[in-house]
């Protein structure tokens, strides 16, 4: 098999660490090996401890590689997420050179887009054209080919803190990966859990993680905002070990077995018996205080979501409603504790199947890494596209080779 028709993609995030290597082959994607590991080295989706990272990352590797059936890998297209993302809305205007727009007067207007002050210690990870606009005429999404004078483009910029970008290319590299492309976590999430019509209509994807809330709000099928909360699954999961005096894996056992975040009347006359902190005896609790103490957490968390929405003033774009994914996603009755605070239609959202998809990857958990093979697969062939420019002109210099190279660009 040849190399270059091999992808793979890793999500390193803050509960675990994913990897899945598949087989491309013209528009086809075939997973070959999922491996998954716990993930250590990391607070809020940003690395803290190199060691454990890299050792979290190639263990999942060895996984994926094992299962696979192959010993050599090269690169990988990684997620990135993490408190520390800032994105922002921005514009940019050209004249075109000869009426007709071609590829060059795209580059250049995204090139004007791009010329804004950012902070001496961030980088750029995505420019995202939202719609382009030639002369009067606006909502255009492809104007190559389109006659006029003037050429201006709504992009989504994304950004991040370089030190903590670098530390998680370093930590792939130390892997034994090169990181070839990184993109923003719920950008990956939704191209796995959303459908076209969906981002069309106006809908905000919530991937709920262990560290992190990635938002994603679509509208006319472009991006037009993002967002990393830090409050995650492991927020929801420290409450109980804090309220209930219990060990974080007897919280983590409770969350998952009983926890909702819906009281009934019925839930506060059972009762569940938990197991105490060390030297302590076990206790009994009812289920109505735990599903107080879990449901506390997502009314905060959502009403963070509402101030966003209202801050941004996406109201009236979101006719879609919201897409809950993610493992945190699964706490009992989450979308409708969101649906009550957000007033909008909420579901789960679970990624699209595709080859080599097993019953096991369907969870929301895996939204992201799946999204991240999908968009593997658009980079790959744009890199091919590139190589054969390279050979024309010589001028490209090789992806891939230093992190500048390795943002990317969505179109
Ligand atoms: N069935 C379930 N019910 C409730 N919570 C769950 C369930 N399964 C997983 N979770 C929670 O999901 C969280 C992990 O989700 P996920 O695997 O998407 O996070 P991650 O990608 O590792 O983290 P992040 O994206 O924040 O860096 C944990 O807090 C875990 O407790
Ligand atoms: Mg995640």
């Amino acid at each position: 098999m040849s190399t270059k028709s091999v992808i793979v993609a890793l999500d390193i995030g803050t509960t675990k660490v994913c990897t899945l290597i598949a087989q491309q082959n013209s528009k086809n994607i075939e997973i070959l090996g999922v491996g998954s590991h716990p993930s250590n080295g990391l607070k809020k989706g940003s690395v803290v401890n190199i060691e454990k990272t890299v050792a979290s990352i190639r263990a999942s590797i060895e996984e994926a590689k094992l299962m696979a059936g192959i010993e050599e890998l090269e690169s990988a297209t990684v997620g990135i997420a993490g408190n520390h993302i800032y994105c922002f809305n921005s514009s940019g205007v050209v004249p075109v050179k000869n009426k007709e727009i071609t590829q060059a007067d795209v580059d250049r207007v995204v090139e004007a887009a791009k010329a804004v002050l950012i902070p001496s210690d961030r980088e750029i990870i995505h420019v995202i054209p939202q719609e382009f606009k030639v002369d009067n005429t606006v909502g255009i999404k492809n104007p190559i080919g389109m006659c006029g004078s003037r050429l201006e483009v709504n992009v989504h910029i994304v950004t991040g803190k370089t030190p903590l970008i670098h530390n998680l290319v370093k930590c792939v590299e130390q892997a034994g990966l090169t990181a070839n492309s990184i993109i923003l976590q719920p950008i990956a999430s939704s191209r796995s859990v959303l459908s076209m019509e969906e981002k069309e209509l106006g809908v905000v994807l919530i991937d709920i993680g262990g560290g992190t809330t990635d938002i994603a709000v679509w509208k006319d099928g472009s991006l037009v905002h993002s967002q990393i909360i830090p409050l995650g699954g492991n927020h929801f999961t420290n409450d109980l070990a804090v309220a209930l005096k219990i060990p974080h894996n007897e919280a983590e056992r409770i969350k998952l077995t009983y926890g909702t975040v819906l009281n009934q009347a019925q839930l506060n006359e059972t009762y569940l018996t938990v197991q105490g902190l060390s030297g302590t005896r076990a206790r009994e609790v009812s289920m109505g205080y735990i599903a107080e103490v879990l449901g506390a957490r997502a009314e905060e968390m959502f009403n963070v979501v509402k101030e966003m929405i209202l801050e941004k003033n996406l109201q009236a774009d979101i006719t879609g409603g919201f897409v809950l994914t993610g493992g945190g996603a699964l706490i009992r009755n989450l979308p409708e504790m969101a649906e009550y605070i957000l007033e909008k239609p909420v579901k789960l959202g679970y990624p699209q199947a595709f080859g080599g998809m097993t019953s096991a990857m369907q969870h929301p958990k895996f939204s992201t890494v799946l999204g991240l093979l999908q968009e593997s697969n658009k980079f790959s062939e744009a890199m091919t596209r590139d190589e054969k420019k390279e050979d024309e002109s010589d001028m490209f210099d090789k992806l891939g080779k230093s992190l500048k190279n390795v943002f990317k660009e969505i179109f």
